[in-house]
Protein backbone atom coordinates (compact mmCIF):
# COMPACT_ATOMS: atom_id res chain seq x y z
CA UNK A 1 0.00 0.00 0.00
CA UNK A 2 2.63 2.42 0.85
CA UNK A 3 4.28 1.98 -2.81
CA UNK A 4 1.34 3.08 -3.83
CA UNK A 5 0.95 5.62 -1.80
CA UNK A 6 4.44 6.91 -2.94
CA UNK A 7 3.54 6.77 -6.35
CA UNK A 8 0.31 9.27 -5.81
CA UNK A 9 2.54 11.71 -4.23
CA UNK A 10 4.41 11.97 -6.62
CA UNK A 11 2.13 11.66 -10.07
CA UNK A 12 -0.86 12.34 -8.72
CA UNK A 13 -0.72 14.21 -5.09
CA UNK A 14 -4.30 15.72 -5.13
CA UNK A 15 -6.28 12.42 -7.38
CA UNK A 16 -10.30 12.20 -8.25
CA UNK A 17 -11.75 8.49 -6.67
CA UNK A 18 -14.47 7.63 -8.32
CA UNK A 19 -15.43 4.12 -6.86
CA UNK A 20 -18.83 2.25 -7.32
CA UNK A 21 -21.02 2.76 -4.37
CA UNK A 22 -19.53 5.25 -2.81
CA UNK A 23 -19.96 9.52 -3.56
CA UNK A 24 -16.43 10.68 -5.26
CA UNK A 25 -13.72 12.59 -3.66
CA UNK A 26 -10.44 13.94 -3.86
CA UNK A 27 -7.48 11.99 -1.98
CA UNK A 28 -4.50 14.41 -0.87
CA UNK A 29 -1.64 12.60 0.07
CA UNK A 30 1.05 15.64 0.41
CA UNK A 31 1.93 16.60 4.10
CA UNK A 32 2.04 20.61 2.86
CA UNK A 33 -1.26 19.98 0.78
CA UNK A 34 -3.05 18.47 4.07
CA UNK A 35 -1.73 21.48 6.50
CA UNK A 36 -2.88 23.84 3.38
CA UNK A 37 -6.10 22.63 3.70
CA UNK A 38 -6.65 21.92 7.89
CA UNK A 39 -5.57 25.48 8.12
CA UNK A 40 -8.28 26.88 6.49
CA UNK A 41 -11.45 25.48 8.33
CA UNK A 42 -14.17 28.03 6.74
CA UNK A 43 -13.65 27.13 3.36
CA UNK A 44 -12.83 23.01 4.34
CA UNK A 45 -15.36 21.98 6.43
CA UNK A 46 -15.25 18.82 8.77
CA UNK A 47 -18.64 18.06 8.09
CA UNK A 48 -21.33 17.06 6.82
CA UNK A 49 -19.20 14.07 5.37
CA UNK A 50 -16.45 12.76 8.09
CA UNK A 51 -14.99 9.39 6.90
CA UNK A 52 -15.26 7.28 3.87
CA UNK A 53 -18.73 5.39 3.91
CA UNK A 54 -20.56 3.49 1.66
CA UNK A 55 -23.68 5.53 -0.12
CA UNK A 56 -25.70 3.08 0.91
CA UNK A 57 -24.37 3.79 5.29
CA UNK A 58 -24.43 7.44 4.65
CA UNK A 59 -28.48 7.18 3.30
CA UNK A 60 -29.68 4.83 6.22
CA UNK A 61 -27.69 6.94 8.74
CA UNK A 62 -29.29 10.49 7.30
CA UNK A 63 -32.45 8.55 7.38
CA UNK A 64 -32.20 7.06 10.90
CA UNK A 65 -30.27 9.12 12.82
CA UNK A 66 -30.23 12.55 10.29
CA UNK A 67 -26.68 12.50 10.55
CA UNK A 68 -24.71 11.41 7.24
CA UNK A 69 -21.33 10.21 9.51
CA UNK A 70 -23.90 8.24 12.08
CA UNK A 71 -22.46 10.45 15.22
CA UNK A 72 -22.95 13.97 15.72
CA UNK A 73 -19.33 14.25 17.74
CA UNK A 74 -17.06 17.07 17.69
CA UNK A 75 -15.04 15.82 14.69
CA UNK A 76 -18.27 16.40 12.17
CA UNK A 77 -19.02 19.76 13.68
CA UNK A 78 -17.53 23.44 12.28
CA UNK A 79 -16.96 27.16 13.53
CA UNK A 80 -18.98 28.70 16.55
CA UNK A 81 -20.27 25.21 17.82
CA UNK A 82 -17.42 23.19 17.55
CA UNK A 83 -15.47 25.84 19.33
CA UNK A 84 -17.45 25.51 22.32
CA UNK A 85 -17.95 21.82 22.72
CA UNK A 86 -14.32 21.38 22.30
CA UNK A 87 -13.88 24.10 25.29
CA UNK A 88 -15.95 21.77 27.63
CA UNK A 89 -13.05 19.48 27.82
CA UNK A 90 -10.11 21.10 26.02
CA UNK A 91 -8.51 22.00 29.69
CA UNK A 92 -9.34 18.18 30.89
CA UNK A 93 -6.66 17.43 28.24
CA UNK A 94 -4.12 19.87 28.11
CA UNK A 95 -0.29 18.42 28.90
CA UNK A 96 -0.41 20.34 32.65
CA UNK A 97 -3.57 18.27 33.48
CA UNK A 98 -2.80 15.50 31.97
CA UNK A 99 0.09 15.32 33.69
CA UNK A 100 -1.98 14.53 37.20
CA UNK A 101 -2.73 11.04 35.26
CA UNK A 102 0.67 9.80 35.26
CA UNK A 103 0.52 7.65 38.16
CA UNK A 104 -2.30 6.24 37.09
CA UNK A 105 -1.32 5.10 33.87
CA UNK A 106 2.18 4.47 34.65
CA UNK A 107 0.09 1.84 37.00
CA UNK A 108 -1.80 0.17 34.05
CA UNK A 109 1.14 0.34 32.14
CA UNK A 110 3.44 -1.89 35.00
CA UNK A 111 -0.16 -3.58 35.79
CA UNK A 112 -0.21 -4.67 31.35
CA UNK A 113 3.32 -5.90 31.64
CA UNK A 114 3.17 -8.43 34.36
CA UNK A 115 -0.42 -9.96 32.27
CA UNK A 116 2.14 -10.30 29.49
CA UNK A 117 5.04 -11.40 31.85
CA UNK A 118 1.78 -13.98 33.23
CA UNK A 119 1.24 -15.51 30.04
CA UNK A 120 4.77 -16.72 30.00
CA UNK A 121 5.53 -14.70 27.08
CA UNK A 122 3.63 -16.12 24.76
CA UNK A 123 0.69 -15.00 23.21
CA UNK A 124 -1.30 -12.76 20.96
CA UNK A 125 0.31 -9.34 22.59
CA UNK A 126 -2.13 -7.00 19.85
CA UNK A 127 -5.28 -8.72 20.91
CA UNK A 128 -4.58 -9.91 24.53
CA UNK A 129 -2.61 -7.34 26.22
CA UNK A 130 -2.31 -4.17 23.93
CA UNK A 131 -5.35 -3.42 23.73
CA UNK A 132 -7.16 -3.70 26.85
CA UNK A 133 -4.77 -0.99 28.33
CA UNK A 134 -5.72 2.36 26.32
CA UNK A 135 -9.35 1.11 26.65
CA UNK A 136 -8.88 0.95 30.45
CA UNK A 137 -6.93 4.70 30.61
CA UNK A 138 -10.20 5.99 28.31
CA UNK A 139 -12.52 4.64 30.59
CA UNK A 140 -11.02 5.83 33.24
CA UNK A 141 -10.57 8.98 32.28
CA UNK A 142 -14.71 8.30 31.66
CA UNK A 143 -14.99 7.28 35.00
CA UNK A 144 -16.74 3.57 33.42
CA UNK A 145 -15.67 0.50 35.89
CA UNK A 146 -13.92 -2.71 34.64
CA UNK A 147 -17.25 -4.13 34.45
CA UNK A 148 -18.39 -2.47 30.91
CA UNK A 149 -15.32 -2.43 29.48
CA UNK A 150 -15.41 -5.85 27.59
CA UNK A 151 -18.84 -4.03 26.28
CA UNK A 152 -17.67 -0.80 25.53
CA UNK A 153 -14.22 -2.88 23.28
CA UNK A 154 -16.95 -4.59 21.71
CA UNK A 155 -18.79 -2.19 20.54
CA UNK A 156 -16.06 0.13 19.60
CA UNK A 157 -14.79 -2.69 17.06
CA UNK A 158 -18.08 -2.97 15.28
CA UNK A 159 -18.11 0.52 15.11
CA UNK A 160 -14.62 1.49 13.54
CA UNK A 161 -14.54 -2.56 11.84
CA UNK A 162 -17.82 -2.16 10.17
CA UNK A 163 -16.84 -3.40 6.61
CA UNK A 164 -14.42 -6.04 8.26
CA UNK A 165 -16.60 -9.42 7.63
CA UNK A 166 -15.38 -10.39 10.76
CA UNK A 167 -16.36 -8.00 13.03
CA UNK A 168 -19.71 -7.45 11.77
CA UNK A 169 -22.70 -9.15 13.39
CA UNK A 170 -23.91 -12.15 12.47
CA UNK A 171 -26.83 -12.22 9.51
CA UNK A 172 -26.59 -8.60 9.41
CA UNK A 173 -25.98 -6.40 6.27
CA UNK A 174 -24.05 -3.34 7.36
CA UNK A 175 -26.53 -0.99 7.28
CA UNK A 176 -28.55 -3.47 9.90
CA UNK A 177 -25.09 -3.85 11.80
CA UNK A 178 -24.62 0.14 12.06
CA UNK A 179 -28.04 0.63 13.70
CA UNK A 180 -27.39 -2.25 16.25
CA UNK A 181 -24.46 -0.66 17.57
CA UNK A 182 -25.81 2.94 17.93
CA UNK A 183 -28.57 1.72 19.54
CA UNK A 184 -26.59 -0.08 22.15
CA UNK A 185 -24.47 2.89 22.65
CA UNK A 186 -27.45 5.13 23.43
CA UNK A 187 -28.48 2.47 25.90
CA UNK A 188 -25.49 2.35 27.55
CA UNK A 189 -24.46 5.96 27.66
CA UNK A 190 -27.49 6.95 28.79
CA UNK A 191 -27.02 5.37 32.04
CA UNK A 192 -24.26 7.23 32.84
CA UNK A 193 -26.07 10.63 31.80
CA UNK A 194 -28.54 10.01 35.17
CA UNK A 195 -26.02 8.82 36.58
CA UNK A 196 -23.32 11.66 36.90
CA UNK A 197 -26.32 13.93 37.14
CA UNK A 198 -26.82 12.66 40.14
CA UNK A 199 -23.62 11.58 41.18
CA UNK A 200 -21.31 14.39 40.03
CA UNK A 201 -17.50 12.90 39.66
CA UNK A 202 -14.15 14.26 38.46
CA UNK A 203 -14.60 12.67 35.49
CA UNK A 204 -14.85 13.62 31.81
CA UNK A 205 -18.43 11.97 31.76
CA UNK A 206 -19.42 14.48 34.32
CA UNK A 207 -18.17 17.58 32.03
CA UNK A 208 -20.61 15.62 29.42
CA UNK A 209 -23.81 15.09 31.41
CA UNK A 210 -23.43 18.52 32.92
CA UNK A 211 -23.21 20.12 29.73
CA UNK A 212 -23.55 23.82 28.94
CA UNK A 213 -25.45 26.25 30.18
CA UNK A 214 -29.43 27.39 28.70
CA UNK A 215 -29.66 27.45 25.23
CA UNK A 216 -26.01 26.09 24.49
CA UNK A 217 -26.53 23.05 26.25
CA UNK A 218 -26.00 19.69 24.22
CA UNK A 219 -28.54 18.43 22.40
CA UNK A 220 -29.06 14.47 22.60
CA UNK A 221 -27.72 13.58 19.49
CA UNK A 222 -24.07 16.12 20.69
CA UNK A 223 -24.49 14.94 23.96
CA UNK A 224 -23.86 10.96 22.61
CA UNK A 225 -21.67 11.89 20.13
CA UNK A 226 -19.04 13.51 22.73
CA UNK A 227 -19.02 10.35 24.94
CA UNK A 228 -19.06 8.43 21.88
CA UNK A 229 -16.08 10.02 21.03
CA UNK A 230 -14.01 10.31 24.57
CA UNK A 231 -14.80 6.37 24.45
CA UNK A 232 -13.52 5.32 21.09
CA UNK A 233 -11.14 8.16 19.26
CA UNK A 234 -8.24 7.10 21.95
CA UNK A 235 -8.16 3.29 22.27
CA UNK A 236 -7.75 1.54 19.14
CA UNK A 237 -5.51 4.44 17.81
CA UNK A 238 -3.40 4.15 20.79
CA UNK A 239 -2.84 0.33 21.12
CA UNK A 240 -2.84 0.43 16.97
CA UNK A 241 0.85 2.46 17.60
CA UNK A 242 1.79 0.24 20.65
CA UNK A 243 1.19 -2.57 18.48
CA UNK A 244 3.39 -0.84 15.73
CA UNK A 245 6.19 0.13 17.97
CA UNK A 246 6.13 -3.83 19.08
CA UNK A 247 6.72 -4.88 15.90
CA UNK A 248 9.57 -2.54 15.44
CA UNK A 249 10.93 -4.22 18.53
CA UNK A 250 10.59 -7.38 16.68
CA UNK A 251 12.15 -6.31 13.74
CA UNK A 252 14.96 -4.38 14.69
CA UNK A 253 15.73 -6.31 18.15
CA UNK A 254 18.45 -4.27 19.59
CA UNK A 255 16.07 -1.34 20.03
CA UNK A 256 14.84 -2.95 23.35
CA UNK A 257 18.40 -2.05 24.90
CA UNK A 258 18.49 0.87 23.09
CA UNK A 259 15.16 2.13 25.17
CA UNK A 260 16.71 0.89 28.68
CA UNK A 261 19.82 2.39 28.51
CA UNK A 262 18.80 5.84 27.32
CA UNK A 263 15.19 6.57 28.51
CA UNK A 264 14.94 9.86 26.64
CA UNK A 265 14.88 7.65 23.43
CA UNK A 266 11.39 6.28 24.59
CA UNK A 267 10.08 10.10 23.50
CA UNK A 268 11.29 9.81 20.07
CA UNK A 269 10.18 5.87 19.60
CA UNK A 270 6.58 6.63 21.03
CA UNK A 271 6.16 9.71 18.42
CA UNK A 272 7.78 7.19 15.53
CA UNK A 273 5.39 3.92 16.59
CA UNK A 274 2.65 6.99 15.73
CA UNK A 275 3.85 8.23 12.47
CA UNK A 276 4.64 5.03 11.40
CA UNK A 277 1.56 3.63 12.21
CA UNK A 278 -0.87 6.57 11.45
CA UNK A 279 -3.91 3.88 13.05
CA UNK A 280 -6.72 6.77 11.80
CA UNK A 281 -5.94 7.08 8.21
CA UNK A 282 -8.18 9.72 6.92
CA UNK A 283 -10.63 12.48 7.72
CA UNK A 284 -12.76 14.27 4.94
CA UNK A 285 -12.99 17.79 4.41
CA UNK A 286 -16.29 19.82 2.81
CA UNK A 287 -15.60 22.30 0.36
CA UNK A 288 -17.55 25.31 0.79
CA UNK A 289 -15.93 27.79 -1.87
CA UNK A 290 -13.65 27.54 -4.72
CA UNK A 291 -9.61 26.54 -4.01
CA UNK A 292 -7.17 25.91 -6.26
CA UNK A 293 -4.13 23.76 -4.66
CA UNK A 294 -1.38 22.35 -7.07
CA UNK A 295 -2.81 22.26 -10.89
CA UNK A 296 -6.86 21.22 -8.83
CA UNK A 297 -9.07 23.65 -8.42
CA UNK A 298 -12.05 22.36 -6.07
CA UNK A 299 -15.18 23.46 -6.56
CA UNK A 300 -17.95 24.35 -3.39
CA UNK A 301 -19.86 20.92 -2.53
CA UNK A 302 -16.30 18.85 -3.44
CA UNK A 303 -15.51 16.68 -0.82
CA UNK A 304 -11.78 15.71 0.23
CA UNK A 305 -10.14 13.16 1.67
CA UNK A 306 -7.05 13.80 3.81
CA UNK A 307 -4.81 10.91 4.13
CA UNK A 308 -2.52 11.03 7.02
CA UNK A 309 -1.56 7.49 6.40
CA UNK A 310 0.29 8.53 3.03
CA UNK A 311 1.50 12.07 4.55
CA UNK A 312 3.25 10.43 7.76
CA UNK A 313 5.45 8.79 4.89
CA UNK A 314 5.89 11.53 2.78
CA UNK A 315 9.42 11.54 1.84
CA UNK A 316 9.71 15.74 1.44
CA UNK A 317 9.30 16.48 5.03
CA UNK A 318 10.70 12.42 6.92
CA UNK A 319 14.74 11.23 5.62
CA UNK A 320 13.94 7.72 4.97
CA UNK A 321 10.39 7.90 5.37
CA UNK A 322 9.51 4.41 4.79
CA UNK A 323 12.06 3.41 7.60
CA UNK A 324 11.01 3.40 11.52
CA UNK A 325 14.04 5.51 13.29
CA UNK A 326 13.85 5.14 16.92
CA UNK A 327 15.72 8.96 16.98
CA UNK A 328 13.50 10.24 14.57
CA UNK A 329 13.44 13.87 15.27
CA UNK A 330 11.84 16.26 14.00
CA UNK A 331 9.21 14.64 13.98
CA UNK A 332 6.23 16.87 12.87
CA UNK A 333 3.76 13.98 11.80
CA UNK A 334 -0.14 14.30 10.80
CA UNK A 335 -1.42 11.28 12.28
CA UNK A 336 -3.11 13.55 15.22
CA UNK A 337 -4.36 16.10 12.02
CA UNK A 338 -3.74 19.31 12.60
CA UNK A 339 -5.63 22.92 12.97
CA UNK A 340 -8.82 23.20 14.96
CA UNK A 341 -9.46 19.37 15.24
CA UNK A 342 -6.37 18.77 16.03
CA UNK A 343 -6.72 15.21 18.47
CA UNK A 344 -7.98 16.65 21.43
CA UNK A 345 -6.50 13.52 23.50
CA UNK A 346 -2.62 13.42 21.54
CA UNK A 347 -0.97 14.18 25.17
CA UNK A 348 -3.00 11.74 26.82
CA UNK A 349 -2.01 8.88 23.74
CA UNK A 350 1.65 10.03 23.76
CA UNK A 351 1.69 9.22 27.71
CA UNK A 352 0.30 5.98 27.38
CA UNK A 353 2.80 4.63 24.62
CA UNK A 354 5.64 6.07 26.60
CA UNK A 355 4.26 4.19 29.50
CA UNK A 356 3.81 1.39 28.10
CA UNK A 357 7.50 1.14 26.23
CA UNK A 358 9.16 2.26 29.80
CA UNK A 359 7.29 -0.95 31.12
CA UNK A 360 8.15 -3.10 28.76
CA UNK A 361 11.69 -2.72 27.96
CA UNK A 362 12.24 -3.02 32.00
CA UNK A 363 11.01 -6.84 31.99
CA UNK A 364 11.75 -7.83 28.61
CA UNK A 365 14.83 -8.93 26.73
CA UNK A 366 13.92 -9.91 23.49
CA UNK A 367 10.77 -10.34 21.29
CA UNK A 368 10.19 -12.84 18.53
CA UNK A 369 7.09 -13.31 15.87
CA UNK A 370 5.70 -16.09 16.42
CA UNK A 371 3.09 -16.51 13.41
CA UNK A 372 1.57 -14.25 11.32
CA UNK A 373 0.16 -10.56 12.51
CA UNK A 374 -3.51 -9.72 11.63
CA UNK A 375 -4.31 -6.20 10.15
CA UNK A 376 -7.52 -5.04 10.08
CA UNK A 377 -9.64 -4.40 7.19
CA UNK A 378 -10.69 -1.26 7.15
CA UNK A 379 -10.32 1.88 5.79
CA UNK A 380 -10.47 4.60 8.49
CA UNK A 381 -9.04 3.15 11.90
CA UNK A 382 -6.41 0.93 10.98
CA UNK A 383 -3.89 -1.18 12.24
CA UNK A 384 -2.38 -4.59 13.98
CA UNK A 385 -4.76 -6.48 15.88
CA UNK A 386 -2.84 -9.38 15.86
CA UNK A 387 0.30 -9.68 16.78
CA UNK A 388 1.64 -13.45 17.64
CA UNK A 389 5.11 -13.28 19.95
CA UNK A 390 7.49 -15.32 21.40
CA UNK A 391 8.92 -12.70 24.43
CA UNK A 392 12.12 -14.05 26.75
CA UNK A 393 12.44 -11.70 29.69
CA UNK A 394 15.34 -9.62 31.45
C1 LIG B 1 -9.36 13.83 16.86
C2 LIG B 1 -5.78 10.73 15.90
C3 LIG B 1 -5.75 9.25 20.54
C4 LIG B 1 -9.56 12.08 21.39
C5 LIG B 1 -8.38 13.12 16.22
C6 LIG B 1 -8.02 13.31 14.82
C7 LIG B 1 -7.03 12.43 14.56
C8 LIG B 1 -6.74 11.70 15.76
C9 LIG B 1 -6.33 12.22 13.21
C10 LIG B 1 -8.69 14.28 13.83
C11 LIG B 1 -7.77 15.45 13.60
C12 LIG B 1 -8.20 16.36 12.49
O1 LIG B 1 -9.33 16.27 11.98
O2 LIG B 1 -7.38 17.23 12.13
C13 LIG B 1 -5.46 10.06 17.07
C14 LIG B 1 -4.37 9.12 17.21
C15 LIG B 1 -4.36 8.70 18.52
C16 LIG B 1 -5.45 9.38 19.20
C17 LIG B 1 -3.42 8.71 16.09
C18 LIG B 1 -3.46 7.72 19.22
C19 LIG B 1 -2.23 7.43 18.83
C20 LIG B 1 -6.74 9.92 21.19
C21 LIG B 1 -7.03 9.83 22.60
C22 LIG B 1 -8.13 10.60 22.84
C23 LIG B 1 -8.51 11.21 21.57
C24 LIG B 1 -6.22 9.02 23.62
C25 LIG B 1 -8.86 10.88 24.12
C26 LIG B 1 -9.18 10.06 25.04
C27 LIG B 1 -9.83 12.77 20.24
C28 LIG B 1 -10.92 13.73 20.09
C29 LIG B 1 -10.86 14.23 18.79
C30 LIG B 1 -9.74 13.58 18.15
C31 LIG B 1 -11.93 14.09 21.19
C32 LIG B 1 -11.79 15.25 18.13
C33 LIG B 1 -11.18 16.62 18.21
C34 LIG B 1 -11.96 17.66 17.43
O3 LIG B 1 -12.60 17.33 16.43
O4 LIG B 1 -11.91 18.82 17.84
N1 LIG B 1 -7.57 12.16 16.77
N2 LIG B 1 -6.09 10.19 18.28
N3 LIG B 1 -7.65 10.77 20.60
N4 LIG B 1 -9.14 12.72 19.05
FE1 LIG B 1 -7.54 11.54 18.70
Amino acid sequence: MQAFFTWLRAEHPIARVEAEGYRPFWVVTRHADIREIERQPAIFNAGPRNTLLPIAAEEANMALFGVEAGFETLVVLDGERHYELRQMTQDYFLPKNVRRLEGMVDNLAAAFVDRLMATGGRCDIAADIVFWYPLRVAMTVLGIDEANEARMLKLTHELFGASDPAVRRPGMSLVEHSIAVKRDYIAFFDEITQDRRANPRDDVSTIIARGLPNEHDLSPEERLGYYVIVATAGHDTTAASIAAGIQALIDQPDFIAALREDPALVKSFANEAIRFCAPVKHFFRNVTAEYTLGDVTFRPGDHIMLHYGAATRDEAVFPDAQTFRIDRTPNNHLAFGYGPHQCLGQFLAKMEIEAFFRALVRRVDRIEADGAPAYTQATFVTGLRGLPVRCSFA
